[in-house]
């Protein structure tokens, strides 16, 4: 679709976020001529700093994170970008700031700032008439801690801006294969009629990480895995395997059908998750070491089962896995299918079963276990071979494969909601996720220790083998 002029002002534009994707996803879509004329960028912060100087700072940016930056192209983007230097907490910048934003109908306001800020932001936005019936704001998580202050939050927000205008960020959302699993359950008509109960036997959801926690310790210690990545990305990959087909790809159609299977989680049991720290294995230093306090109780892995109480999905365990740390980083979610119910080929042909295994990233793709006869003479042997789909080598390399947040940003900019989170979807995630850290600090739970870049705690494995099954992932 056409892209209109915007101004996209970016509250903590010299903030981390910045450098590593909002200003590389912006100067992308500016190559792709998404960012007609007179559109800006506009970075506010607090440092003092000349537009020029900011220019500088977005260079150098672009250098470190994009692929393909210096000459003409970056000259020109640069030639949109500007900068405020501007105190949330006061006045200082703010007119400064308003005579600046164009009379362009759309406004976007990132606010790439702590959540403490929100509520001085959204009230100058408004002191100062920033805000029109066409102007949005963009928040990132950690979106509250826990339901009491994501709801507090979303007071604030919403007595500022209408909800249409909040786009809440999962950039789990934006990632192409993530769509990708609503095209594959809703495009196709060879998995819906089995994707329940019935023929599935149970479907796992692994985000395994390398990287540990290096440059925010203090965000990190606060946090846990649980906070920062089951209760949004996981849940947000649980939510698109598990939601009843929406009537239309539209926000609320969507949004409305991932709310209903949070909904129907079941509280997870204790025995039902495993927390993991990783420790010190060869050189690499463990966990305590890299935030510097040895007496931390904060958990980089989380593995846990839980259950949907609805007719689609009761009786079906789903499996949850996520840490840092491990031995290699792989986002996969396998839908493992009941063995046929009879076997006509006798106890010796051995048992198979198929799987659906859609990999995220890296080497994005799907594949579907089959079963074949074994090759060779003397009766019937099974065996099980993929039918493998790399989209790299179905779409060819150079496939538009757009980062997360260049398909979210311009998403904000052409108005279309469907995939940010809304109010009653990040509340009812905060609801099923309090119960299972209370639990932990009510009982002074300490995560189990797990190897540096290895396979997460033994626990996580017995979790799966008590039901007699196993992990797919992490190689
Ligand atoms: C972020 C988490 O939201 O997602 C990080 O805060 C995590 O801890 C990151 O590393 C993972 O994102 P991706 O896109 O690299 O899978």
């Amino acid at each position: 679709a056409e892209i209109e002029a915007f101004d996209l002002v970016v509250f903590g534009g010299t903030g981390d976020l910045a450098r590593r994707k909002i200003l590389p996803a912006l100067f992308k879509r500016f190559c792709a001529g998404q960012m007609p004329s007179p559109s800006r960028l506009i970075g506010a912060a607090r440092s003092k700093m000349s537009a020029a100087e900011y220019c500088d700072f977005v260079r150098a940016a672009l250098r470190e994170f994009c692929d393909a930056a210096d000459g003409r192209e970056v000259d020109q983007f640069l030639e949109h970008i500007d900068y405020v230097t501007l105190d949330a907490m006061g006045d200082q910048g703010w007119q400064k700031l308003a005579d600046k934003i164009g009379t362009q109908t759309v406004r976007a306001f990132y606010f790439s700032v702590g959540p403490s800020l929100f509520k001085e932001l959204a009230e100058r936005l408004h002191k100062w008439e920033l805000v029109g019936p066409d102007s949005r704001i963009v928040v990132e998580k950690p979106f509250g801690r826990d339901l009491e202050t994501a709801r507090a939050l979303n007071r604030v927000l919403c007595s500022h801006f209408d909800e249409s205008q909040i786009y809440r960020i999962d950039h789990y959302l934006g990632k192409e294969t993530v769509q990708n699993l609503m095209a594959v359950r809703f495009g196709n008509m060879l998995f819906e009629p089995l994707w329940n109960a019935q023929y599935i036997d149970h479907i796992q959801i692994t985000v395994a990480e390398t990287v540990g926690v290096h440059g925010r310790e203090a965000y990190y210690e606060r946090a846990g895995a649980m906070r920062d990545m089951v209760q949004n990305h996981l849940m947000q990959l649980l939510c698109l395997i598990a939601m009843e087909p929406p009537a239309k790809f539209e926000p609320d159609a969507v949004r409305d059908e991932k709310l209903k299977v949070i909904r129907a989680l079941d509280t997870v049991e204790p025995h039902h998750i495993v927390r993991g720290q990783y420790t010190q294995a060869d050189n690499v230093p463990g966990y305590r070491e890299d935030v510097g306090n040895p007496r931390s109780t904060t958990e980089s892995f989380v593995a846990l089962r839980c259950q949907l109480s609805n007719w689609r999905w009761a009786g079906t365990p789903f499996y949850l896995r996520t840490g840092k740390r491990l031995k290699s980083r792989d986002s996969q979610i396998t839908v493992v299918f009941k063995d046929a119910p009879h076997s006509i080929f006798g106890p010796e042909a051995g048992r198979h079963n198929n799987e659906l295994t859609i990999q995220l990233q890296p080497n994005e793709g799907i594949t579907l276990d089959v079963t074949i006869k074994e090759p060779g003479q003397g009766g019937m042997r099974l065996m099980d071979v993929p039918l493998d789909m790399s989209f790299a080598e179905a779409l060819g390399p150079d496939a538009d494969a757009p980062d997360a947040y260049e398909r979210l940003i311009m998403d904000v900019i052409r108005g279309n909601q469907t995939l940010f989170m809304r109010d009653d979807e990040v509340e009812a995630a905060w609801a099923w996720t309090d119960p299972i850290i209370k639990g932990w600090q009510a009982r002074g739970d300490v995560p189990k220790p797990y190897d540096a870049f290895d396979f997460g705690p033994d626990m996580a494995a017995q979790l799966m083998r008590r039901d007699g099954r196993e992990w797919r992932g992490i190689k």
